[in-house]
């Protein structure tokens, strides 16, 4: 079972706490292989609708876009984490989910899909369902299963980690993953 971790944020904050929890989850799960990506530490050129990628199956500029759809074609499970960044997810984890257009046809298939969301608003306030309404487009869209939508309030980098309900919660999650 191989699980690809996509942690939007670009620093050592909320959603890096929240996917610590949950790989804490993960290890008890023996089948479980993880794979973290951090967006920031990628280089991805934003997509340009050239559409070369129709005929190469992959992004025309050299960039590491072919490793990371690689890593999305190939897992069991993956779990979009990121901040919301303006009602969205960050621009980070945005250009990857882009350069997912190359290979759309060869990513779909069985996976089971999983968000985890960090904000300063209150849950109650409309980006929470922004976000997990875009990621169940995108799911419904590549024929992957949506098994989560999770978001939590946090705003300093150590808030989530004072929230023990939230830690536990997440931890749990990876069980939905299997
Ligand atoms: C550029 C920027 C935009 C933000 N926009 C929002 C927003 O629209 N709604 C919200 O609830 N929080 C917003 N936030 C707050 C972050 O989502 C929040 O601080 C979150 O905990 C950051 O996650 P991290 O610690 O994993 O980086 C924004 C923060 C930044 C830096």
């Amino acid at each position: 079972m191989k699980v690809l971790l996509l942690n939007g944020s670009p620093r050592k904050g909320n959603t890096m706490t929240a996917l610590n929890a949950l790989k804490e989850g993960l290890a008890k799960i023996p089948e479980a292989e993880v794979t973290e990506i951090i967006a920031e530490d990628q280089n991805i050129i934003p997509c340009k609708a050239c559409n070369a990628c129709m005929s190469m199956s992959r992004c025309i500029f050299a960039d590491d876009s072919p490793e990371i759809n690689a890593a999305v074609e190939e897992a069991d499970a993956i779990v979009f984490a990121t901040p919301v960044y303006w009602w969205g997810m960050t621009a980070q984890l945005k250009l990857i989910v882009d350069k997912f257009y190359a290979r759309s046809a060869k990513l779909k298939g069985p996976k089971k899909v999983g968000s985890i969301v960090v904000g300063e608003a209150e849950l109650d306030d409309p980006e929470y369902d922004i976000i997990a309404t875009q990621i169940r487009c995108i799911c419904e869209h590549l024929g992957w299963e949506a098994v989560f939508t999770k978001s939590y309030m946090a705003n300093k980098p150590a808030d989530l980690k004072g929230d023990e309900a939230a830690m536990q919660e997440i931890a749990g999650l990876a069980e939905l993953l299997k």
